[in-house]
């Protein structure tokens, strides 16, 4: 007992943090509603535990009880003993659970967050975690979870934070989490989902999308809606298509956008320095042809920029090495000729910087002249490129052809 009071107080101080963290980081939340003010209260309740426990149980709560009575059973393996004392009905006292007042009756107690980050868990989740009706977090990060996520997840329709990460949960794209009305943060990252991403997911009023390092495949949807989110974090999936120039829709909230390792093909649209917002654009181990856009002199927040390991070319004009807030610079691995002005000389201007493995002719340690020949003598022009990953070329996206039917 002493140990696991002990780790759900530290989860609980996590909570605090993650919510500070949360709230300053995305200050741009569209509503600060009920929600988040209910389930910080339940952290709140939680940490000053030497207060009366709220005991008596209500079906909200009867209802809870039967989903993790019944989520207990399936999970197999609990070495820091998460679950020991899930037993009996005052779930509100079981470790990970916090319970907080009912939105609509603040008279009635409900359980609003389960945490269990870290707990190291294997299992996988039952449909009776629909049940859960009152979840506004939901956190599993890092667990040995597996299995598909169930449908009855829709029945969360407070739910704000949902994070998956770091577990093993497999299948297509869980398409239940565009149904939940007022998630805003998902986290899918590190597990085994596949397939396409859906074009509704960069429709819906998410502040942060992270779905790095899955086996999510196709092309980046080209038919991008507007979007509120402000953290994109693609890295290390396999796409294969290119930027659709309709990623400047999320012109007026993105801050970071990372696609490193995602396959990703053709030129930059000049549309990505349409992203006036952003400090953090890291594209590097792509396949990005071409020069960079003039329109990212237009980038006035944008602290680190990563192009690395791509086979881009041209010039490193420079707009860019003049970006008030550049910090950090990284163009290596490429087949850039020539830097424009302060671009050779960043040092100067205290911006970390790799210019290494291109085809630099003051530089060191650049490619050699043959491996540069190749590249320099068969310039691409982005202005008629097409993209033949499929979703919307380097200069314009209307001008892509559709798909050839399909017979048979
Ligand atoms: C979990 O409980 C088992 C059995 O009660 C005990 O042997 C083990 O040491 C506990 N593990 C932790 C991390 O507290
Ligand atoms: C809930 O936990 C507190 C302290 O850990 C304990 O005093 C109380 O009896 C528990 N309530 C129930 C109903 O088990
Ligand atoms: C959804 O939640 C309600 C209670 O709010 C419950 O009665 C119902 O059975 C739940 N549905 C599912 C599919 O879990
Ligand atoms: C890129 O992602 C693939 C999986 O999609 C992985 O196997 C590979 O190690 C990654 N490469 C780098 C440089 O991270
Ligand atoms: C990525 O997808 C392409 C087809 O789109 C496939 O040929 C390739 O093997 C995949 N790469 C990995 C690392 O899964
Ligand atoms: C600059 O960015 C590169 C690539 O992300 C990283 O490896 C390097 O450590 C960074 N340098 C500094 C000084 O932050
Ligand atoms: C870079 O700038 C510094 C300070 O402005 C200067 O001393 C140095 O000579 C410059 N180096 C080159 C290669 O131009």
């Amino acid at each position: 007992m002493g140990s696991s009071s002990y780790s759900s107080s530290l989860i609980a101080t996590a909570l605090i943090l993650l919510l500070f963290h949360l709230t300053s980081f995305h200050n741009n939340l569209a509503a600060k509603h009920t929600l988040h003010h209910s389930y910080s209260t339940a952290t709140r309740h939680h940490h000053s535990r030497r207060s009366p426990p709220t005991t008596t149980t209500n079906p909200r709560l009867q209802q809870a009880y039967i989903a993790l009575q019944a989520w207990k059973l399936v999970i197999y393996s609990d070495p820091y003993n998460f679950t020991s004392n899930w037993v009996g009905p005052s779930v509100c006292n079981y470790t990970g659970v916090y319970c907080a007042p009912f939105p609509h009756n603040t008279k009635i107690t409900t359980v609003a967050g389960i945490d269990l980050n870290s707990a190291d868990m294997a299992g996988f989740l039952p449909n009776e975690l629909g049940l859960l009706s009152d979840l506004a977090l939901l956190h599993l990060n890092s667990n040995r979870f597996c299995g598909l996520i169930p449908q009855s997840l829709s029945n969360m329709t407070f739910l704000f934070e949902l994070d998956l990460s770091n577990n093993r949960f497999v299948g297509p794209f869980p398409d239940v989490v565009l149904s939940l009305p007022t998630l805003r943060y998902l986290d899918l990252r590190f597990n085994e989902f596949e397939g396409p991403l859906p074009p509704q997911l960069f429709s819906r009023n998410f502040d942060a999308i992270f779905v790095n390092n899955n086996r999510f495949s196709s092309v980046i949807p080209s038919n991008l809606g507007k979007s509120s989110a402000s953290v994109l974090v693609f890295a290390n999936n396999n796409f294969s298509g290119c930027i659709p120039p309709t990623i400047s829709n999320f012109a007026d909230t993105l801050e970071e956008l990372v696609l490193v390792n995602t396959s990703l093909l053709g030129c930059l649209p000049q549309e990505v320095g349409f992203l006036y917002k952003l400090r953090l654009l890291d594209i590097s181990y792509n396949d990005i042809v071409g020069t960079i856009p003039y329109s990212f002199a237009g980038l006035a927040h944008l602290e680190v920029l990563n192009l690395g390991h791509n086979m881009m070319s041209g010039s490193v004009h420079e707009g860019i090495c003049i970006l008030p807030s550049l910090q950090n610079f990284t163009f290596s691995y490429n087949f850039f000729c020539e830097e424009e002005g302060i671009c050779g000389n960043l040092s100067s201007k205290g911006i970390a910087y790799d210019d290494r493995r291109n085809c630099l002719p003051e530089k060191k340690l650049q490619r050699s002249k043959k491996e540069c020949d190749v590249v320099t003598e068969h310039p691409v022009d982005c202005y008629s490129y097409q993209c033949c990953g499929g979703s919307g070329g380097g200069a314009s996206g209307p001008l892509a052809a559709p798909p050839p039917p399909s017979h048979g």
